[in-house]
């Protein structure tokens, strides 16, 4: 029998999931404890017994942005401002990045944590370290330090820390790293019991990227971002290359707004691309999933026959370390859960053929609801989205990669060189964080042509 105090046994047994208790293991006694016994009844009710209904609020409105071209001269000055404003923040060292990186990947099929994916089109750099190499430029560029913040799963924890132990820390200093777990959750079968993977361990899975909140408290990464004076968290998704790591305009843009939580959005490329819409309703801001918007608000458009829901997510956030501190001052959090039909594999059916049980999710989007102050910003797609989901196709590696290649051959004529036909190339994250950088390393190597055919990496 399983060594396990009374009030908890009383309390499994009170969710309704005594068949946990006829299993014996340390391993299974010590997740038991971590779960929340009184809540667990509540999200089988309603998550994974019924199905939960989306229902879409009756005012639902497109949600306001920000404009990547100002439309008037106070945008003009704004945006001016801004950007001033998100350099010297960056200066005085206020900024740090967060990455997710605790998902488990299945679309791309790739053994391993995600960003040990090899995506440099011509380097084969992996995505961790074209992130790392981006953030040593940024931090020289801006005479600050800028931590690292990474997330992880208990599931590729110890494979992603290994990763950078093997190759040199990626370049950062030792400290400059903070890995941190996510929280995870049970899988649940559709007969409202918990599922067993092995005989001494349940099913679990990471508890969706809304998990970072409370895991940035729990870990201490708010306390140590509070002791090195940092105020901004610029978020991106690990999958994403093209994503500025922090971007001046952006963070500045967020502070003078002083926005708990701000979003890029970026112009749908039509009307159900899979990505989430930036709406308002109840004078709060909501991202509503593509799967949930209703087909004819979806097609719905303007006058001048633009999409009315023109603004898609591409995950990329400025969250202001206060929020974060309010939001999980209790030691808890209040987001939505996200229910998923999956296949799970369990001691009762090893390889099931259909999905047989729920896996429950909390988005970090849903913590837009509950801002005070939030602010959209048009992002330019092919500068930052570039997400890495499936081998091929659409958001795949092969559209990553290209539009990497685009993006540096944008900057290399831009710094005045000329580039020929069928042109792979490169630029080192570590060499060229922006525009400038490109200008100056051109420079610095008399760049002035690039032939027709080259494959290579510059910098
Ligand atoms: P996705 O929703 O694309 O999920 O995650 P995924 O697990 O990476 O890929 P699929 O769906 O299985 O193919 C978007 C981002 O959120 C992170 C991922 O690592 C990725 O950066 N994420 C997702 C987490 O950090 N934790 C989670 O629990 C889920």
């Amino acid at each position: 029998m399983m060594n396990l105090a009374p009030e908890l046994r009383a309390a499994i047994e009170k969710a309704g999931q005594s068949h946990l208790l006829e299993y014996s293991s340390e391993l299974l006694a010590a997740q038991l404890k971590e779960i929340d016994w009184e809540l667990l009844p509540e999200l089988i009710a309603n998550y994974v017994v019924k199905k939960p209904q989306i229902s879409i609020p009756e005012d639902l409105q497109p949600a306001p942005y920000f404009p990547l071209v100002p439309r008037n001269k106070e945008e003009e000055e704004k945006k001016a401002r801004a950007q001033a404003l998100g350099i010297e923040l960056l200066k005085s060292g206020k900024a740090a990045c967060l990455t997710v990186a605790g998902g488990q990947g299945t679309r791309l099929g790739f053994d391993g944590p995600k960003g040990t994916y090899p995506i440099g089109p011509v380097s084969g750099r992996t995505l961790f370290e074209y992130f790392a190499q981006s953030i040593a430029r940024a931090e020289e560029k801006f005479g600050a330090p800028i931590r690292w913040y990474v997330m992880t799963s208990a599931l590729n924890r110890e494979a992603t820390e290994t990763f950078f132990r093997e190759n040199g820390n990626l370049g950062l200093r030792e400290d400059q790293v903070f890995f941190f777990t996510q929280g995870t959750m049970p899988a649940i079968g559709y007969d409202g019991k918990l599922l067993m993977s092995s005989p001494d361990s349940l099913a679990l899975s990471p508890d969706g990227h809304g998990g970072t909140l409370l895991a940035l408290r729990k870990s201490g990464a708010l306390e140590q971002m509070k002791k090195d004076g940092v105020e901004y968290i610029s978020y991106f998704q690990v999958d994403n290359p093209l994503v500025p790591v922090v971007n001046p305009l952006f963070i500045g843009m967020h502070a003078l707004e002083k926005a708990d939580m701000s979003a890029i959005m970026l112009a749908k490329t039509n009307a159900f691309e899979k990505l989430g819409n930036f709406c308002v309703t109840n004078g709060h801001l909501e991202i509503i999933e593509y799967s949930d918007l209703p087909a004819e608000l979806a097609e719905s458009r303007n006058p001048d026959g633009s999409l009315r829901f023109i603004s898609g997510s591409p995950a990329i956030h400025v969250i202001s370390r206060a929020f974060v501190e309010r939001l999980t001052a209790s030691g808890k959090l209040d987001l939505p859960w996200h229910r998923a039909d999956k296949k799970i594999p369990s001691v009762s059916d090893p390889k099931p053929e259909a999905p047989n049980g729920v896996k429950l999710e909390s988005f970090i989007f849903d913590a837009l609801a509950l801002a005070e102050k939030t602010l959209v910003l048009e992002g330019d797609r092919a500068e930052m989205f570039a997400p890495t989901k499936n081998p091929t196709g659409v958001d795949s590696v092969e559209s990553c990669r290209e539009m990497l290649i685009a993006r540096d051959l944008r900057r290399l004529r831009a710094a005045g060189v000329k580039v020929g036909g069928d042109v792979k190339v490169e630029l080192s994250p570590r060499r060229v964080f922006d525009d400038e950088d490109a200008i100056q390393l051109a420079a610095a190597q008399n760049l002035e042509e690039i032939s027709s055919g080259t494959e290579t990496v510059i910098g």
